[in-house]
């Protein structure tokens, strides 16, 4: 719950609820002789509170002093069945009391995760607030297991999709140095001599706005997929494009279509705009599976992501074409890895009015500290999305790099040789240690370690090395390994013999 917000305690229901087990599933519902008629659980888990006026609902399971809350979503809901959010915690353990504020702090990993997850259809509760004037006088059923209904007493600033999202979590950037940092997807090696040429030549007046419409780099951009530059719309990186992109497609209560699992931003982006996200899962080989209605529903938008991340293989490009041709609204292929790859969808966007692919200069083109991605579709699609993006959303001297690094396709063919050189490499050994290693397109593995992916992360970086770790049903058992320069990389095959040894050993 965000600051700003007061609750104040409406009703308890005494002993209403049978918390089940410790899954908190089930939940047979004993209703009480006071509020037996207005509280009953259904058999899918969800909650009804019947003419209730709750903002949120705590379960409150053991006390140890105070109550421990579990709420169930912002906004006034008077039926809270089937998709309401809402979680369990099964005590206080871990939970913070601020005397200085009020607010009473859980970290997400003193609740009860796995009822949370299938109570709330997937959801994660990370991080739960709540002032103490929601924590009422001493509980009417003397200690154990009620519900409590609060009541939202001051409004919140903001809207409450966005008090209620966890909001995008980065990849570690460290302050330090003399890390081999393999987490992010950026490229070891320096970019096009001629963007650091430029940034020392040139005198820059930066007392002027930049071009609205970024001329040159649309110019430059339209050479390198065989455009023209109104079909080029630049952004601020290319997340900066897919938010523009949902911003204008995707209205409050639509559905973003995005594949499961791939990147972690799009589910952020469809909350931010109040729309729903309709997750396509790859198939068991992490393909793109054929198009089908039911794949997704009412979607406005498909984000399609090729080569996908974190799995790093590129999508079948006539199933591409297959999901642009039979999906209605604009199919968004995210190629910010496509340079490392021998194929792309740069050609549907010709044949196909409503595909969409964007790029970024993040990865191959060694500029993920400049942020410039860009869109190429149709001119009649760009200049719609061209009328949502902030009038100066790319500064000048991005500008001017990004033009430098898009016309030096030298370099970046130089570069990308030797990325995928070592990412060669790297699949061999890693496959020789024993470890499963999914076929990369990208500029990172997605590999399974012969045993516990955290483990193995975490033995990484006690030797200073760091990767990715994406939790999840699909992902969890993987780390995905950027690829780094030839020595970095040579670290860390040496380190994963040495942990794997350790484990032999021990
Ligand atoms: C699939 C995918 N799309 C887009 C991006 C964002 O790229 P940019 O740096 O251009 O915002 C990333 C970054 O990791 C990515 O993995």
């Amino acid at each position: 719950m965000a600051d700003g917000v007061l609750w104040e305690h409406q009703f308890s229901l005494p002993c209403a609820v049978e918390l089940a087990d410790d899954q908190g599933v089930g939940l047979p519902c004993r209703g009480t002789k006071d509020y037996g008629a207005i509280m009953e659980l259904n058999q899918m888990g969800g909650l009804n509170l019947g003419h209730t006026l709750a903002d949120f609902v705590c379960f409150c399971d053991f006390f140890r002093g105070h109550e421990a809350f579990v709420p169930v979503g912002g906004g006034a809901r008077a039926n809270l069945a089937d998709n309401a959010p809402y979680a369990f915690t099964d005590g206080f353990d871990g939970s913070i009391f601020n005397p200085a504020n009020d607010w009473l702090e859980f970290p997400g990993r003193s609740i009860h995760q796995k009822a949370a997850q299938e109570q709330n259809k997937g959801g994660q509760v990370q991080h739960l607030q709540y002032h103490r004037s929601a924590m009422c006088d001493p509980s009417p059923v003397g200690g154990r297991r009620c519900v409590l209904c609060f009541r939202r007493v001051q409004m919140s600033y903001f809207r409450s999709t966005v008090e209620e999202m966890a909001g995008y979590v980065p990849g570690e950037q460290p302050a330090v140095a003399n890390i081999v940092k393999l987490n992010t997807n950026e490229n070891p090696y320096p970019p096009s001599p001629d963007v650091l040429a430029i940034l020392q030549k040139n005198k820059w007046f930066l007392n002027r706005y930049p071009d609205p419409s970024a001329r040159l780099v649309r110019e430059a951009a339209a050479e390198v997929v065989g455009g023209e530059p109104d079909e080029i719309l630049v952004g601020n990186g290319s997340d900066d494009i897919l938010t523009i992109l949902i911003r204008a497609c995707v209205d409050q209560g639509d559905v973003v279509a995005c594949l499961e699992p791939s990147y972690s931003l799009y589910p952020v982006l469809a909350q931010i705009q109040g729309s729903c996200l309709q997750r396509i899962p790859v198939e068991e080989d992490f393909s793109l599976p054929k198009f089908r209605p039911d794949l997704v529903g009412r979607a406005s938008l498909v984000v399609l992501t090729s080569p996908n991340a974190p799995i790093g293989a590129s999508l079948d490009h006539e199933r591409i074409a297959e999901w642009c041709r039979e999906f209605d609204g604009l199919v968004v292929v995210d190629e910010a890895y496509a340079d490392f790859a021998d194929v792309n969808a740069t050609g549907l966007v010709r044949t196909h009015l409503n595909c969409v692919v964007t790029r970024t200069l993040s990865k191959a083109y060694s500029l993920a500290g400049i942020r410039l991605g860009y869109a190429y579709a149709a001119a009649s699609v760009i200049r719609q999305l061209a009328k949502v993006k902030d009038s100066y959303n790319v500064n000048a001297i991005t500008q001017a790099l990004a033009v430098a690094a898009l016309r030096d396709q030298k370099t970046l063919a130089e570069n990308v040789g030797r990325v995928r050189e070592t990412r060669e490499r790297l699949t061999q050994s890693l496959r020789e240690l024993g470890f499963a290693v999914l076929k990369s397109d990208a500029n990172f593995l997605f590999v399974k370690p012969p045993f516990e992916a955290l483990e193995y992360c975490a033995g990484l970086r006690d030797a200073a090395i760091i990767v990715r770790h994406f939790p999840g049903f699909i992902t969890g058992a993987f780390v995905r390994i950027s690829i780094g320069t030839d020595a970095e990389i040579d670290r860390l095959i040496e380190v994963s013999e040495s942990i794997l040894k350790e484990r032999h050993g021990a």
